[in-house]
């Protein structure tokens, strides 16, 4: 499949219908997540016939897309159910029978036994700033303890240095593979713009 063919199919997937500020409910645009997977796909060989995880599934852009890819499985994990249920009603709509779901709070999983059950994890966690602060490194920790090869995930670029640190601390090492502008549609009131554009890193953590 192409970049532009996934692109525009991920563009029929349905988001959030009442997005829950204090889940940090923003969807992954289609192109952003399309870039993603491809990426993860053609250069890392990290997707065709894998056991992938996605951690904060929401309502399953980046699940669906690896399931086009020919994932071997892909396991959404999130702890909201109304999001679930999009994701449930994406996957029928797709007719995608490689994908599965979880419904848990991943900062209170025992992600040990998960212990590196999936092959890749893909995310685009919480960014930690709804009262959450840390939630972002929870989600990455679980990431790391349940991936045997990599883990892709999303963080704001202004954390990049703490994210480096933590990695190191862990013992693995990060790439940077793009800097992207994250554009966060007015889905909430409080948005007094259309949209505003965040910084965010798209990051390759591995283990040597
Ligand atoms: C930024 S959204 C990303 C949604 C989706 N992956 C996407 O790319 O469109 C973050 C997701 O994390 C989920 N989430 C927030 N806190 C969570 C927690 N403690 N445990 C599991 N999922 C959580 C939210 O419900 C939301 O779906």
């Amino acid at each position: 499949m192409k970049l532009k063919e996934l692109e525009s199919c991920l563009q029929q997937v349905d988001t959030f219908e009442e997005p829950k500020i204090l889940l940090e409910q923003y969807p992954t645009s289609a192109h952003i997540a399309a870039c993603m997977l491809y990426t993860i796909h053609s250069t890392f060989d990290d997707i065709e016939g894998k056991l992938v995880a996605d951690l904060g599934c929401g309502c399953g852009v980046l699940s669906i897309g690896a399931a086009m890819l020919d994932a071997g499985l892909c396991v959404g994990f999130d702890i909201d159910d109304d999001a679930l249920g999009v994701f449930r009603r994406n996957a029928e709509e797709f007719d995608v029978c490689n994908v599965d779901l979880v419904q848990c709070d991943l900062c209170c999983v025992e992600t040990e036994s998960y212990a590196q059950r999936f092959d890749t994890v893909i995310m685009n966690p919480p960014f930690g700033t709804k009262h959450n602060q840390g939630i972002d490194m929870r989600f990455l920790r679980a990431a790391l303890t349940m991936a045997s090869t990599a883990v892709y995930s999303l963080h704001k670029t202004s954390t990049r240095e703490h994210v480096k640190k933590k990695a190191n601390d862990w013992g693995v090492k990060m790439e940077v593979i793009a800097e992207l502008r994250y554009d966060l549609p007015a889905s909430y009131k409080f948005h007094k713009k259309k949209s505003v554009d965040i910084e965010v890193d798209f990051i390759r953590f591995f283990k040597t």
